[in-house]
């Protein structure tokens, strides 16, 4: 596990585009998850920096999204694969067989579920995960719970969750009850995590995370299990780790 901490949420974007660009100008193939949300916004506009300064190549680069909200069509203007294509995917060069996004509509959730973890086992798996974390300790709609889901699976977002994501709608009746989410097994098993936090709102689920037991009442806590973590947080999030 590598820790760095960084004066701001501009210095922790960059390092961890940084990172990133590294392990794809190591294997252009590389198959990135991508986390969603207000954290990572910062990294994503790095990595377009760097494809329009520096040229990075994504024409090969696979990604897997780690959730969508249900009930969202593609466009909504909330929903993450719009968020992801807004602000990512669209200005660098991709091809968009190459994104997966799991479906916010669908009929049939069993064959949904089934498809997504078939596609990332095809694609040899994740190679490097981008993740938040929520204040809560969830990790891609993982909430605390007694038991985790492996796979992906339909999650229910906790009341916490649901108010600290209301800040994205117009009101918190909006905000989807329900998500698709890769499981914590399909999280764990990626080659190399960057995991990302900022904030004072943060400090406590980051204290959890890495200097608290590992327990499912704290999803990210298990991240310590990870053999190639690389930790990068603001000083505010940072500021209770021992
Ligand atoms: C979303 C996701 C979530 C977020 C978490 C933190 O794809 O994976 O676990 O990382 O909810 O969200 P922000 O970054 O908005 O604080």
């Amino acid at each position: 596990m590598r820790f760095i901490v960084t004066e701001n949420y501009e210095e922790m974007s960059y390092i961890a585009a940084q990172e990133t660009a590294k392990f794809i100008r190591e294997n252009p193939k590389l198959v990135l998850g991508l986390s969603t949300g207000g954290t990572p916004l910062g990294t994503y506009q790095e990595l377009i920096k760097l494809h329009e300064k520096e040229k990075l190549d994504f024409s090969q680069v696979v990604t897997f999204n780690l959730d969508e909200y249900i009930g969202l069509e593609p466009n909504h203007p909330q929903s993450y694969t719009r968020y992801t294509w807004d602000n990512f995917l669209s200005k660098v060069n991709i091809q968009k067989q190459n994104v997966h996004i799991p479906p916010g509509i669908f009929n049939d959730d069993k064959q949904v579920l089934k498809e997504y973890d078939q596609k990332m086992l095809e694609a040899g798996g994740i190679d490097v995960q981008v993740l938040g974390v929520g204040g809560n300790g969830h990790i891609g709609f993982n909430e605390p719970s007694e038991l985790l889901n492996s796979h992906t699976h339909i999650a229910s977002l906790t009341d916490k969750t649901i108010k600290d994501n209301a800040r994205f709608f117009s009101n918190i009746e909006e905000v989807p009850r329900k998500a698709i989410a890769m499981g914590v097994g399909s999280i764990l098993k990626a080659k190399h995590i960057i995991f990302i936090a900022n904030g004072s709102e943060k400090a406590d689920a980051v204290k959890k995370t890495f200097n608290g037991r590992i327990t499912t009442d704290c999803p990210s806590s298990l991240l310590q299990l990870h053999a190639n973590l690389t930790v990068i947080l603001d000083k505010k999030a940072a500021k209770l780790l021992n």
